[in-house]
């Protein structure tokens, strides 16, 4: 198994060039069950969940290839579904595999979908995914670990859906199911991520008529089919703060080329009031550490436009090394401090209180063999050694390449001493 070793201590400067949102192309893709005219993304990022989506698509019978000459650009062809059945082997890799379930049961009245299943950062029910869905006419039991949906003849009608708490996974099944149901649905309490209006405006512009998306209300108009479509994935907003939260760990400036400041506006806040500088030029933003310690803030994860809990890990391994305390809380999952031990192993002085953590800065951190617990986790261990002294090994990489496309390069280009171990087998796990 592969280890990520860093000798910390080297500021980055340089430019770092943002890939396409693994949060937006996931859903996405999806997309190519709803048609069966082709479906183009570009701006697709190289990871491995995207090829656990396009593994899962694939054996539904959508047709993928990547066009020559352009990375990260994929044709989609739904024309020729051959299976409305999401295995448990496929889905269990990963959650948004769920996000098959709303496009498959609109357009063929039927779909069986594995259970998710819990994982590492809490329990990730799909209860509103379900509740959704069955405002929408569609009747769904449980049965051996699957979902089986089934839309009433005809198929599924529009409606009401108010949402107990917001989903994002949820207010996107229900958008891709509504595009395809007769009449309005009405989506509210829905998400405001910007994927999820990334989402809305390949369906706008695949035909469907959609309003409010971005806002706590979304409507969509149902329309019979779809049509073909053109469309570029937006930049990734996590690796952007990741990146910057790199620069606020190590010290030093960099480039994120390619990144929307508008779509982080909560994350570069917390950055600036720790004393980062945060800069949107004309081909992306540049940050930078001005001083030699960022100071302690406090900061609390919340639905989109509140500071990201994909950021909060990031933000915890930048904040162990400030000057003072900050208090760090997060209200979207139940297990998410699993970075906490891993961190307190490199020198960080963490006490962690039923869902708020609280960090007292010290001087320095030092190299340690850690390990990697879920993807955002594993990069906040990166994070934290490259401002540690000496060498950390990160073990159980693959979690890093979930979401991280090209992250040891990115690095190295800059000054980063960051290197990918082929083939070491992780210490705990021999
Ligand atoms: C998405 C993101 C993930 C991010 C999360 C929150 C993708 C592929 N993943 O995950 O990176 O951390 O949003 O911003 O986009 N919940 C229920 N019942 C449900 C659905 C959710 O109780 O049916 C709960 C979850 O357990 C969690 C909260 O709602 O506590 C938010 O989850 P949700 O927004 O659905 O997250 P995902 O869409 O799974």
């Amino acid at each position: 198994m592969d280890q990520i070793r860093v000798r910390g201590g080297q500021a980055l400067k340089g430019t770092i060039r943002i890939s396409g949102a693994k949060n937006a192309a996931l859903p996405l893709m999806t997309v190519g069950l709803l048609t069966d005219q082709p479906v183009v993304l570009r701006n697709v990022p190289a990871l491995a969940d995207i090829e656990s989506m396009t593994n899962l698509l694939r054996q539904h019978g959508v047709r993928i290839t990547a066009i020559e000459g352009e990375a990260g650009t994929w044709t989609l062809d739904g024309s020729d579904i051959v299976s409305t059945l999401a295995p448990y082997d496929l889905v269990r890799k990963m959650r948004a595999s769920v996000l098959v379930l709303g496009p498959l049961l609109t357009r063929f009245g039927e779909a069986t979908v594995s259970m998710p299943g819990g994982c590492a950062i809490g329990n990730r029910p799909v209860d509103l995914h379900l509740k959704g869905l069955e405002a929408l006419g569609a009747q769904i039991e449980i049965e051996s670990g699957y979902v089986h949906a089934r839309a009433p003849k005809g198929g599924l009608t529009g409606g009401r859906v108010t949402f107990p708490m917001i989903s994002v996974g949820a207010t996107e099944n229900l958008l891709t199911a509504a595009a395809l149901a007769s009449g309005e649905t009405e989506l509210v309490n829905a998400a405001r991520e910007p994927e999820i209006v990334d989402l809305a405006n390949l369906l706008i512009s695949m035909g469907a008529e959609i309003e409010g998306a971005g806002s706590d209300t979304i409507r969509i108009q149902g329309k019979p089919t779809l049509g073909a479509a053109d469309h570029r994935v937006l930049p990734d907003r996590i690796e952007t703060g990741t990146y910057a939260m790199a620069v606020g760990a190590a010290g030093g400036e960099v480039l994120l080329e390619g990144a929307e400041a508008g779509l982080l506006d909560a994350a570069f806040d917390v950055l600036r009031r720790a004393g980062m500088t945060v800069t949107q030029e004309a081909t992306g933003i540049r940050v930078s550490r001005p001083c030699d310690r960022l100071v302690g803030v406090d900061a609390m994860t919340e639905p989109y436009p509140g500071f990201p809990t994909d950021l909060q890990a990031q933000l915890m391994a930048m904040l162990t090394v400030a000057d003072g305390a900050s208090m760090i809380t997060e209200t979207i999952f139940e297990n998410r401090f699993m970075h906490v031990p891993e961190l307190a192993r490199m020198g960080a002085n963490i006490t962690v209180h039923h869902s708020s953590a609280l960090v007292r800065g010290v001087a320095g951190l030092t190299g340690a063999p850690v390990m990697a617990t879920d993807l955002r986790a594993s990069v906040s261990l990166v994070l934290a050694a490259l401002a540690a002294k000496g060498e950390t090994t990160v073990n159980r990489v693959y979690h890093l390449d979930r979401g991280y496309a090209g992250l040891v390069e990115k690095l190295t280009a800059c000054g980063a001493d960051i290197a990918r171990l082929q083939g070491q087998r992780a210490a705990a796990e021999e």
